[in-house]
Parts: C-alpha cells; sequence; structure tokens
C-alpha cells in the first residue's frame, strides 16, 4: 500500500512505501540521497552501501517515476532539515523500483519557472504544470472554486451548465464561430458569457443560478484576458442592485478571510465609486484605490456605479456601454421609454474592481418585452432586426418573467491577484499564448480537405500569401 509523503511523518519506525517523481539524486558516494516528489511533498530517501537497492538508485534521473520502499528514520536534531515539511525524518530504502524512465526534461521543474521564456513552458505545460509555483496555482483555483460553491449552495442557488455550442450573445467581443454539419452554411457561436440562457432560467424559475462557466471571446489577449476564461456566473429573482452587491461584498470578504488569511481588505463595506467620480478623480472606470501600493497583501476592492447606459458609436449613433440587457436606473426609466436625454441615462451596471483591475460586472436587467426593446431600437434595430436577433428573449419576457438580476466574475482574474501572479496565464492550467496559439497541442491548425467539404466550406487563400 502506498503512503503519502506528507504522512511519514507519523510514521517513524515503520515501513512504508512511497511512490512519486524523483525530484533530486545526489551521490555522495557512499550514501546515495533521492528526493522523492508526490502530490503531497517530497521526502529525502537514502541508499545506504549495505543494501541490493543501490544499483537501480545509481541509474535512477530527474523526473523518473518510483516506487520506494524502506523504514522511515527519525533524523537526529542536528540533520533536520528546515526547509522540507517532511524535514524531520528521511526513508532508508530496502526497494528502488522503477515504474518509468522519463527523458531529461526541457527545462527544470525545480524552479519557479519564472527565468524561462513562456513559449517553451506552454508546449511542455505538462511538465510546466509539476513545479509548486503551478501547482499551488491550479490547487487554490480548484479550492476556491469548491469553497464558492459551497457557500452558494447553502443560499439556494443551483449550479446549471448553459450550452457552448449557440447563438451569438452580444458582449462587445468577436463571436467565434462553429460551422453546422447537418445545415451548410450555418454557424453556431460559442458564447461570450452565458447572459441570456441565465436570464431564461430566472424566466424558467430558478430563482438563483450559478454556474462557473466558461466563455470565449475572439478578442486581443492582454495579461488579464484570454481567447477561453472562466466566469463566476450568477443571477437572481425578485432583487434590487443592492441585494446582488451584498451576496457578491459578503462572499468576497468570506473567501479572502478563510483562505487567504494572510491578506488585508483594505476597506469594509467596499467603497462605492460612481462612473464619474472614478473618471474625475482616477481618469479610470477602474480605480485603483491602495492606499499602500507595495503591500503585496493589501486588498483594495470597490464598487464602480452609475455608468452611462448608451454611448455615441463612430458613425453618430448609440450602443451600449455594458450590457444591452441592463435596466436604467429606476430615476431614468421614463426617460429610456420615452427615448430621451439619452445620453445621460445611468444604468443599473455595478463593476467590482480589486487594485485596478475589474474582476466583475453585472446589473438589474430589463425584463419587460417593452424595456428591452426601447434599449433595442435606440440603438438603431429595425423591428425585423430586433425579432430575428432577440425574438425569443422578447417573447420569453411575455411570460410573467420575474425582476430579476446578476453579475459574472473574472474568476480568473481574481485568481490571479490573490495569487499575486502577474498574469492570468499563471491561473490557467491549459493556456494559450498572446497571440491565442495553443502552442503544446498545436491549435490552431489546417483541417483535412473532407472536412471542410464536409462542412461546404472552402479557404480563400489570403491575397498576399
Ligand atoms: P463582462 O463582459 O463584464 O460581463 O464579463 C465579466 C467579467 O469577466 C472578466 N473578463 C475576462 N477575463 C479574462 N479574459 C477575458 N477575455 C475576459 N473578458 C471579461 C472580467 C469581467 O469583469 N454577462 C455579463 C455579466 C452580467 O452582466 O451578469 C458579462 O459577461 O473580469
Amino acid at each position: 500500500m502506498r503512503t503519502l509523503i506528507a504522512d511519514i511523518t507519523r510514521k517513524a519506525g515503520e515501513i512504508v512505501t512511497i511512490q512519486g517523481w524523483v525530484d533530486n539524486r545526489r551521490d555522495h558516494g557512499k550514501l546515495i540521497f533521492i528526493d522523492v516528489r508526490d502530490r503531497s511533498g517530497v521526502a529525502q530517501v537514502v541508499c545506504t552501501p549495505e543494501k541490493q537497492c543501490r544499483e537501480i538508485a545509481q541509474e535512477v534521473r530527474g523526473e523518473w517515476v518510483v516506487s520506494i520502499t524502506g523504514i522511515v528514520n527519525k533524523r537526529p536534531d542536528k540533520m533536520v532539515n528546515p526547509g522540507l515539511e517532511t524535514g524531520t525524518v528521511e526513508i532508508e530504502a530496502t526497494e528502488v523500483l522503477v515504474l518509468n524512465q522519463s527523458q531529461t526534461t526541457p527545462f527544470s521543474v525545480a524552479t519557479d519557472g519564472k527565468e524561462l521564456d513562456e513559449s517553451i513552458r506552454l508546449q511542455y505545460r505538462y511538465l510546466d504544470l509539476r513545479r509548486a509555483r503551478l501547482q499551488k496555482n491550479i490547487r487554490t483555483k480548484a479550492n476556491m472554486m469548491q469553497y464558492i460553491r459551497t457557500k452558494l449552495s447553502a443560499q439556494d442557488f443551483v449550479e446549471i451548465e448553459t450550452p457552448l455550442l449557440t447563438k451569438s450573445t452580444p458582449e462587445g467581443a468577436r463571436d467565434f464561430i462553429v460551422p453546422s454539419r447537418i445545415e451548410p452554411g450555418s454557424f453556431y457561436a460559442l458564447p461570450q458569457s452565458p447572459q441570456q440562457y441565465k436570464q431564461l432560467l430566472m424566466v424558467a424559475g430558478f430563482e438563483r443560478y450559478m454556474q462557473f462557466a466558461r466563455c470565449m471571446r475572439d478578442e486581443d489577449t492582454r495579461g488579464d484576458r484570454q481567447p477561453e476564461f472562466t466566469q463566476l456566473d450568477m443571477e437572481m429573482s425578485f432583487v434590487e442592485r443592492e441585494d446582488v452587491m451584498a451576496v457578491n461584498e459578503k462572499l468576497l470578504i468570506d473567501l479572502v478571510t478563510d483562505l487567504f488569511p494572510h491578506k488585508k481588505i483594505q476597506e469594509i463595506p467596499f467603497p462605492r465609486i460612481t462612473y464619474k467620480e472614478a473618471m474625475e478623480k482616477y481618469h479610470s472606470d477602474r480605480p485603483d484605490i491602495r492606499t499602500d501600493k507595495q503591500d503585496p497583501d493589501l486588498l483594495a476592492f470597490c464598487w464602480v456605479i452609475d455608468f452611462p447606459f448608451f454611448e455615441k458609436t463612430e458613425t453618430g449613433g448609440w450602443t451600449f456601454t455594458h450590457n444591452p440587457f441592463s435596466a436604467a436606473i429606476p430615476e431614468h426609466r421614463g426617460h429610456l421609454v420615452a427615448k430621451e436625454h439619452i445620453g445621460e441615462i445611468l444604468t443599473t451596471q455595478y463593476d467590482i474592481v480589486l487594485n485596478g483591475f475589474e474582476i466583475g460586472g453585472g446589473s438589474i436587467r430589463n425584463h419587460t418585452a417593452q424595456g428591452l426593446t426601447k434599449v433595442l431600437e435606440i440603438m438603431g434595430h429595425t423591428t425585423e432586426n430586433i425579432m430575428k436577433n432577440f425574438g425569443h428573449m422578447l417573447e420569453a419576457f411575455s411570460y410573467g418573467a420575474p425582476p430579476h438580476g446578476g453579475i459574472a466574475w473574472g474568476f480568473d482574474r481574481l485568481v490571479m491577484l490573490l495569487l499575486n501572479e502577474p498574469n492570468i496565464r499563471e491561473v490557467i492550467a491549459f493556456t494559450k499564448t498572446g497571440e491565442g496559439r495553443d502552442l503544446m497541442m498545436n491549435a490552431p491548425s489546417a483541417v483535412e480537405k473532407a472536412q471542410l467539404d464536409e462542412l461546404h466550406l472552402k479557404i480563400v487563400e489570403p491575397k498576399n500569401k
């Protein structure tokens, strides 16, 4: 039976078998030391001249997979290694089995990886993920998900999956589209967010929905932006702006307090800043209000509210600043219905900002067909176009849609900030480069002509090729 390395400190005097990877091997002539790593930690194994296993111990190399049986010995006080969780003991090997060999890895997995060119890390991501920093990041992200699910489920939120093959939903970025084989010339869009589905779940009577939702947006990547990312997505019925903000503020405070106790939240309740103030005072709609920017453990959350609903387009029309499904603030709902003072209408949109990053945003929605139609009309959609693109939403709203609102957190972004990582690629297991390439799988890549034929697609070579 295998013993996890983290448990060996409690097993002094016992014979154990550990299994894992060779982290390091040091041949001191008389003694050979092998550091073995598993998911729980690292242990020092010593092979003495008397034991049969020495020959194999001499052969093994870094990243080989081994199974080692031996006796757990307490180390004398002066030999304790305080740098190792298991540093009070070592295993004196009686048997070393090689379960698999490894080629020499293209880089060391013992460092934090920051010294490496990112492209080689991404090409061999499965090795890169072996390093302690990445193991910690991915495990912390999973713990956060688990924590949030438990908290929200206790408040009656239901986790519901929504489709990936769907129809374009306007979130302001370009869609990734997927051709349909059964209906040549027709396309699905990958979701930029589950916005419409979550609102339809409110029409369906679930009242409280949550999902760790994968979102796809064909936009230029940045340190805090990937073409595929994860939202903590939420929607609630019979709520006002204050209710959604309260649930989320509490969840963020609890999460930090319980999982990141060494972090300090600058101000509770989170300050609220209007869009106008933010622009005037900080020249940004995601202000960094930290009082000490040197402190890596200071978390300055704030809400930004009262955004303008519409902004002028280049061609002189109007477009939404955040979300066409939002409601105006109660005082401005009359303007919206009358289509007056359009530039002054404020939306119920609230963004949550952390240390200068927008980590989430949401709003109270327009839950009447009339309200949504007015927004789309202001944006210049014809009745025909409205029916074609949003007819399903208008129809749904005509069957007793409850008042509702929600929010989505940029989950990777939040994890990045809580782990003090410089970009979200460090907290996404399989991530893409700045140019949107998956260097490990080599995607995107060409497909067979037969596949294109089946989809009735033809590639037109770019002219400058
Ligand atoms: P929004 O478009 O503001 O709202 O997205 C919500 C949050 O998702 C994060 N985010 C991203 N993270 C990584 N890579 C990206 N490309 C990326 N794009 C956005 C941001 C952002 O605050 N459906 C609405 C939410 C709602 O109204 O409920 C929506 O998607 O942190």
